[in-house]
């Protein structure tokens, strides 16, 4: 990353002042910033990125903002956990204060905060407003589509319809994957929930607040990024184990059908392959750029090595089911000649 342009940084800031839409970067992924107090550019957000309207965005607070201004009825549990990971990927729900637009809530009585690390995200919150402010961000994509992990990625994704006032560059998302998301807003009835798996896992939250955080059940809060289609490129992806994936990838060249891999041990050549590093931080890191990647071969399908389950897996694994969620049976039609390349 190079180092920070406190030039552009403050002409980011008076960019979402003026009620205009700003991409940043954040140590997860890169998120498409607005106003958070700005019913009308928050809107421009689902617009941009062509998002339902009733799925909430994460509001964006710079360090040592009160929490109190967004969030009402705020347990202890919060306040722990703002101490034990923020700066850094955990989002927290918690009921909402009075003042928070609808927009940014999905119509719902919550609000999801976050305090980003990476130091592009920091000094843009601190500029913005004084640092009093709240940018609502989505990850700078279209719905649907893979989060983003570079501006390049932005570019490519927004930079032609002219949606977007800044990209800020700050190099490569460090952790790569979305934050964490648990929700506290229902702690009395439910407890902690674990909304969305990430880099902080739900083991460590409960080392903070002594309470292992629940899985959603059926009347958890609609999270956009717990669709079970998400994140998904346009070839369409499968996930198999090692030895599984061997015979795959013979049995496709076999068939001439082209292969893009994404791997982390020794797999034999295909039309198009990336190695990722088999550890679930490095897979983690990598992972978004690599689809993207693989998913501009012209393959027929983006073969995935299926990494370990357990505990730090969690997270890219979610995120890999939900790549492949609409791609059921693609292996099979492939190797069977049922599917048109
Ligand atoms: O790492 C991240 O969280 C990135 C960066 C940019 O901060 N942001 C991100 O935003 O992933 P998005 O909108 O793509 O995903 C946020 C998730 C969505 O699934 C949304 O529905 C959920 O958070 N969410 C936001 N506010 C919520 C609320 N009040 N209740 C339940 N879910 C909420
Ligand atoms: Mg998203």
């Amino acid at each position: 990353m190079e180092g920070l342009d406190q030039a552009a940084i403050d002409a980011a800031a008076r960019a979402l002042e003026s009620g205009q839409l700003v991409a940043f970067p954040t140590e997860t992924v890169y998120g498409l910033g607005a106003d958070a107090e700005n019913p009308q550019a928050v809107a421009a957000i689902y617009a941009a990125k062509g998002r339902p309207q009733d799925h909430p965005v994460i509001v964006h607070l710079a360090p040592d903002a009160p929490l109190d201004y967004w969030a009402a009825g705020i347990p202890a549990e919060a306040h722990a956990l703002a101490d034990a990971f923020w700066p850094g990927p955990l989002t927290m729900i918690l009921k909402r204060a009075a003042n928070i637009p609808d927009a940014v809530s999905g119509g719902q009585d919550t609000v999801g905060l976050r305090c980003p690390s990476h130091p592009v995200a920091i000094a843009l919150l601190r500029a913005f407003k004084g640092g009093r402010g709240g940018v609502a961000a989505p990850s700078a994509n279209k719905f649907g589509a893979v989060s983003p992990t570079l501006a390049q990625h932005v570019r490519d994704e927004f930079g032609a319809d002219g949606s977007v006032a800044m990209v800020l560059d700050g190099g490569a998302s460090q952790v790569g994957i979305e934050s964490t998301i648990v929700d506290l807003s229902r702690l009395a009835t439910h407890g902690p929930v674990l909304l969305r798996p990430g880099h902080i896992s739900a083991e460590a939250i409960a080392a903070v607040i002594d309470q292992l955080p629940n899985a959603p059940d059926a009347a958890a809060p609609r999270a956009s990024g717990t669709l079970e289609s998400h994140y998904a490129p346009h070839t369409p992806v499968a996930m198999q184990d090692s030895a599984q994936l061997r015979q795959t990838v013979a049995g496709l060249a076999a068939k001439g059908r082209k292969v893009a891999l994404i791997h982390y041990t020794d797999l034999p050549p295909t039309h198009a392959a990336q190695r990722l590093p088999a550890t679930p931080d490095g897979f983690a890191h990598a992972l978004y750029a690599a689809l993207r990647a693989m998913d501009g071969q012209g393959a027929d399908v983006i073969l995935v090595e299926a990494p370990p389950q357990g505990g730090d897996w969690l997270g890219v694994n979610d995120r890999l089911r939900r790549a492949a969620h609409g791609s059921t049976g693609i292996v099979h039609g492939l190797l069977n000649g049922q599917v048109d390349a």
